[in-house]
């Protein structure tokens, strides 16, 4: 038996139903080539019963769902009154859109409030908001601060936000050789400043996980970032993780200024020369391993990891696992 969103007084308020699921309204691909965030959130909420999900998704679109999925077809744009239309009758909206759909954030928060919906999990998904500092190096935190203004000019009675703050996708990251960071064949590390920073990071399972643990618990989660890690880690930590890994302690380790390397991402996105992703992925890099960032939510006292039931992990098992098995 498990908690189901309500409103009452315009207040969220808990009842007992026993047989009633959360209708969820889930807004993200599960395109299973892609391997980020949308499939692990899908995966956590149909593995429990009480929720109820509709997958919406665009006409336009490639993704593709497991069987017996119920998906919701959009216009591109997601215009506010078909988006109205297919929030209503739902408990809870969970967004998790892409960076070219962001811009879209506002709209989609005032569809689910026109709606009736209870409860919008924001399309935040990232670093420490409480944190002036990686806004002003990385495009995308500055969007997601953009994100905190519009939701909390938009509070009102029976409706609530909730951002999770998951800090690093790790396991994923672990994937891409951390930022082409670290090379596992090669035995080449690239290590920022001192590498000794920690920061939060957090392996999409428990991402997915999280939504669910949110959701279960409407009150203390209302209106406010959670903030949730498998861990804290520092490049070091990560490095003597690669060397247990693969069995070999001789890597070649090269260290670079994170100033130096900030200015010359800024400046490749900027004039639109060299690989913008890398670019972008390099000022990702310098939100977490900057000295002065806030990256690390435990030191920050921020954790909801017990609030919400969170499992921790280790880096080494962590990296093990990708290593031998992928995602
Ligand atoms: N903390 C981290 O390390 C980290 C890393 C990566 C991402 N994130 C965050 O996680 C969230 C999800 O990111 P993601 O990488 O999983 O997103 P994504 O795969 O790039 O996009 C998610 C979905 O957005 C929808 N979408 C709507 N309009 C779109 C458009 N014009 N172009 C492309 N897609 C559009 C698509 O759904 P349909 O195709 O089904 O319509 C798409 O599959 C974001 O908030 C992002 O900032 C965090």
């Amino acid at each position: 038996m498990r908690r189901k969103l309500e409103s009452s007084d315009g207040k969220l308020t808990h009842t007992e139903p026993k047989y009633e699921r959360h209708p969820v309204v889930f807004m993200a691909n599960e395109c299973r080539a892609s391997g980020r965030l949308g499939p692990w959130i899908l995966k956590a909420l149909q593995a429990d019963p009480t929720f109820d999900i509709t997958v919406v998704t665009r006409y336009t679109s490639a993704a593709e769902f497991p069987p017996n999925t119920k998906v919701v077809k959009v216009t591109d744009g997601y215009p506010i009154a078909e988006m109205i239309e297919v929030f209503k009758g739902q408990d809870a909206v969970i967004l998790s859109l892409g960076y070219a759909a962001e811009h879209l954030h506002a709209s989609l928060a005032e569809a689910s409030i026109k709606a009736g919906v209870k409860r919008l999990i924001a399309s935040v998904w990232g670093g420490n908001d409480t944190n002036k500092e990686a806004p002003k190096i990385f495009p995308i935190a500055a969007g997601k601060a953009k994100l905190f203004r519009e939701l909390r000019a938009m509070e009102t009675p029976g409706w609530s936000w909730t951002a999770i703050c998951n800090g690093l996708f790790f396991d994923f990251c672990v994937t891409m050789g951390f930022f082409r960071c670290f090379d596992p064949e090669a035995h080449t590390a690239q290590i920022w400043d001192s590498g000794n920073v920690k920061f939060s990071g957090t392996n999409m399972a428990t991402i997915g996980l999280s939504v669910a643990k949110t959701l279960a618990k409407p009150e203390e989660t209302a209106n406010r970032s959670v903030y949730i890690s498998s861990f804290e880690c520092s490049m070091n930590d990560i490095l003597e993780s690669y060397k247990k890994a693969t069995g070999v302690s001789n890597w070649d380790i090269v260290h670079v200024n994170s100033d130096v390397q900030i200015k010359k991402a800024t400046e490749a996105m900027i004039s639109g020369s060299g690989d913008r992703m890398v670019a972008m992925g390099n000022l990702a890099l310098a939100s977490l391993a900057k000295e002065g960032m806030g990256a690390d939510f435990a030191a920050e006292g921020l954790l909801d990891n017990d609030l919400l039931g969170i499992p921790r992990e280790t880096v080494d098992e962590t990296v093990a696992r990708v290593l031998k098995d992928g995602l």
